[in-house]
């Protein structure tokens, strides 16, 4: 078969089956793998395609743009549309067997100071160690909803900058299953600045959003295929709110359940929980949110019943090494922490809703899945980075323990 044939009838098995493996279809066209990832290089770089762990999948991004254009660009009209088209679409495939989880979220490159304490102000302390890694809440989110299991597609914005191409080699070496990162020719990639303690692995982060603010509605209606397959969409408020809210307001008319981690906090997040299934503040946010200061169990109840009488339809607060406290439907569960050695609790949170989020998108009832998030979180901490995360087996070995 010529090249040009394969790679036509490469489209044509990928529009049948939404995405496809590498050895799959090297096995198909009786070619090598190399053969086959030189043809997925080639049409990625047409735009035909997108290249997601160990294979591709489609692009619709012709019936995207179509149904965006028909729209004017007008957000509530292309959510008008696809309401009108809900009761049309098909029921979800039950032979699948991963969860799947849809993130909109920050990619940040982190510089780390490991420091012996924290500085004073005004003070120079001489740090212990230093290093440069990926790390943002939405992507981070994405490595630990992955590892724990479930198939993620991740949307992010970088600059055109160095770290742009740093941001897609880590996402694209991840257990990611697809992504699609966007480019601001105005705001650099995002940064944080992070201190780490080693007095007891805690952490203090000033974070530039950059680029990670610039996210538009024509880019967050690109979404639409992916959000429409997915189980859970998750979000953090590290993006601009209009694009998050937008997000939130697609998966609500699409049907998919939405998981809001209100970190860092902003008043943003009580003006939109009429969009949101399960928000999970820590405690710090679930002060800020609440106005009640969270510092054991019962102040944690009285600030997720006042965030409750906000709007807010079930909540977890993530208490570190006391746990993590649910609201729903006007019961209390306490779900206690497992025992862990802290060497470095930046991203805990981070583990804690991606790993939450796979396990809902995989079946899991609240309680059981933020027990779940419980183990894999505690796992995390006693990892360096924000972005190093555990896997499904060692979560499942700790979760044995108890
Ligand atoms: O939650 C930890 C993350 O917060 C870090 O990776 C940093 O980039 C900030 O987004």
């Amino acid at each position: 078969m010529y090249l040009e044939q394969r790679r036509n009838s490469i489209l044509d098995y990928l529009d049948q089956h939404d995405s496809l493996s590498v050895a799959w279809l090297a096995t198909a066209f009786s070619v090598s793998k190399e053969t086959i990832r030189s043809d997925l290089a080639a049409l990625a770089t047409q735009g035909m395609i997108q290249r997601c762990h160990g294979g591709a999948m489609v692009i619709r991004r012709n019936l995207q743009a179509k149904l965006i254009s028909e729209t004017g660009g007008n957000f509530e009209v292309l959510l008008q549309r696809l309401e009108g088209q809900r009761q049309r679409s098909a029921p979800r495939d039950s032979t699948r067997t991963k969860g799947r989880v849809c993130i909109l979220g920050s990619f940040n490159v982190d510089i780390v100071a490991k420091v012996a304490r924290f500085p004073k102000g005004g003070e120079s302390l001489l740090a212990l160690g230093s290093t440069l890694g990926p790390g943002g809440k939405g992507a981070n989110q994405a490595m630990a909803a992955s590892r724990a299991g479930a198939r993620v597609h991740f949307v992010s914005k970088v600059g055109t900058d160095q770290f742009s191409q740093f941001a897609f080699d880590h996402l694209s070496a991840s257990d990611i299953h697809s992504f699609r990162l966007y480019q601001s020719e105005v705001e650099p990639t995002g940064n944080a600045i992070i201190y780490v303690s080693q007095q007891d692995g805690e952490n203090m982060i000033a974070i530039y959003s950059g680029a990670n603010k610039t996210l538009t509605d024509g880019e967050v209606a690109e979404m639409t295929h992916e959000l429409a397959a997915s189980d859970v969409l998750l979000v953090q408020l590290e993006n601009n709110f209009s694009a998050t809210l937008n997000a939130m307001k697609l998966a609500t008319t699409l049907g998919v359940r939405v998981i809001m981690n209100p970190a860092p906090f902003s008043a943003d997040a009580l003006a939109c929980l009429q969009y949101v299934d399960v928000l999970t503040p820590n405690e710090t946010e679930a002060s800020l949110l609440s106005g009640v200061e969270v510092n054991d169990l019962d102040s944690a109840k009285e600030a997720a019943l006042a965030i409750v009488r906000q709007g807010a339809k079930r909540v977890i607060i993530t208490m570190s090494s006391r746990g993590a406290l649910i609201l729903e439907n006007g019961q209390f569960q306490h779900i206690a922490a497992f025992p862990a050695l802290s060497v470095d609790t930046t991203g805990a949170g981070d583990a804690f809703n991606g790993a939450f989020a796979a396990a809902l998108a995989n079946g899991q009832t609240i309680a059981q899945a933020a027990t779940y998030a419980a183990a894999f979180a505690s796992l995390a901490v006693e990892r360096e980075g924000a972005s190093n995360m555990p896997d499904h087996p060692q979560v499942v070995a700790r979760l044995a323990q108890r």
